[in-house]
């Protein structure tokens, strides 16, 4: 079974003038599989994360994650889905700066009523491994983007979710702070055998994924798998993006 199915998911943004933001996106994700997704501004990234993070309904299609339809859940379960199967990354890191950075990346385990043992345990591996052990008494305003994301991506991960949706997790960091971030988080599924689906603009991000899907204007355009060596990789998804391109790509993302 795949982890993540989607099928012929369509969106429309209804309104004075409607917006087809997705239509009939189809496509699975396997476990511990690491995909990005790229594509011109607007051509619905963020709108296909939201639809599997059931933030939002899609206007037909499905979304099955572990073989479940989470919009068919009520309310209440939708939420707990939410917060124990799924974990999130986004590009302004939505830490909480009333919070230490412990508090919040114990966030997760709070909610789910983790015991304390475990929840030191789990705090321990997962500071260790993103390096953030120094910094968990501070707060967001004492550290710097990059450790703002690596302990963004500590709470993403410490509740053990089926899938951790990234919406441009580096957009927010400069180039050397976000191969740093995107080493750690690719190294973090990597060892946890996480599945991880990531939107990004930034091709080194990409290059970190084991396939990367393209879509334009809402539809599937194409997808490449790494294979071999990131550089390599890197230079096909260049390759595809200027494919891409047209539709105003925003090629100042493109490090290096
Ligand atoms: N809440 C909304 N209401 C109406 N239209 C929306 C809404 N959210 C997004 N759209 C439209 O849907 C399309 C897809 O937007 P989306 O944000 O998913 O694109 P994106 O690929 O994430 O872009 P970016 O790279 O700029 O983040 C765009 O045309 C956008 O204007
Ligand atoms: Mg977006």
């Amino acid at each position: 079974m795949s982890l993540l199915d989607v099928r012929q998911l369509s969106k429309i943004y209804a309104g004075k003038v409607a917006t087809r933001a997705l239509h009939h996106i189809d496509f699975t994700v396997e476990p511990g599989e690491f995909v990005g997704i790229m594509g011109p501004s607007g051509s619905g990234k963020t709108t296909l994360l939201n639809l599997i993070a059931t933030v939002d309904e899609p206007t037909s299609g499905e979304v099955l994650i572990e073989g479940r339809n989470p919009h068919l859940l009520p309310r209440r379960e939708k939420a707990l889905f939410r917060r124990s199967r799924l974990g999130f990354v986004h590009q302004q890191f939505n830490l909480l700066d009333t919070l230490t950075i412990e508090e919040n990346i114990l966030l997760p385990l709070t909610l789910a009523d983790t015991p304390l043992s475990e929840m030191a345990e789990r705090l321990g591996s997962a500071a260790e491994r993103l390096g953030i052990s120094g910094l968990l008494a501070k707060r967001t305003r004492e550290i710097s983007g990059g450790q703002m994301q690596r302990a963004a991506i500590a709470r993403a991960v410490i509740h053990r979710p089926a899938l951790i949706l990234a919406d441009e997790p580096t957009g927010s960091l400069d180039s050397q702070a976000a191969a740093e971030v995107m080493g750690l988080l690719a190294e973090i599924s990597e060892a946890e055998g996480r599945t991880v689906l990531m939107a990004t603009h930034d091709a080194v991000a990409a290059s970190f994924c084991h396939r990367v899907i393209f879509i334009k204007d809402g539809r599937f355009y194409n997808e490449i798998y790494r294979g071999g060596s990131r550089n390599a990789f890197f230079q096909n998804i260049i390759d595809m993006l200027s494919l891409l391109g047209g539709a105003g790509y925003d090629l100042s993302a493109i490090r290096r």
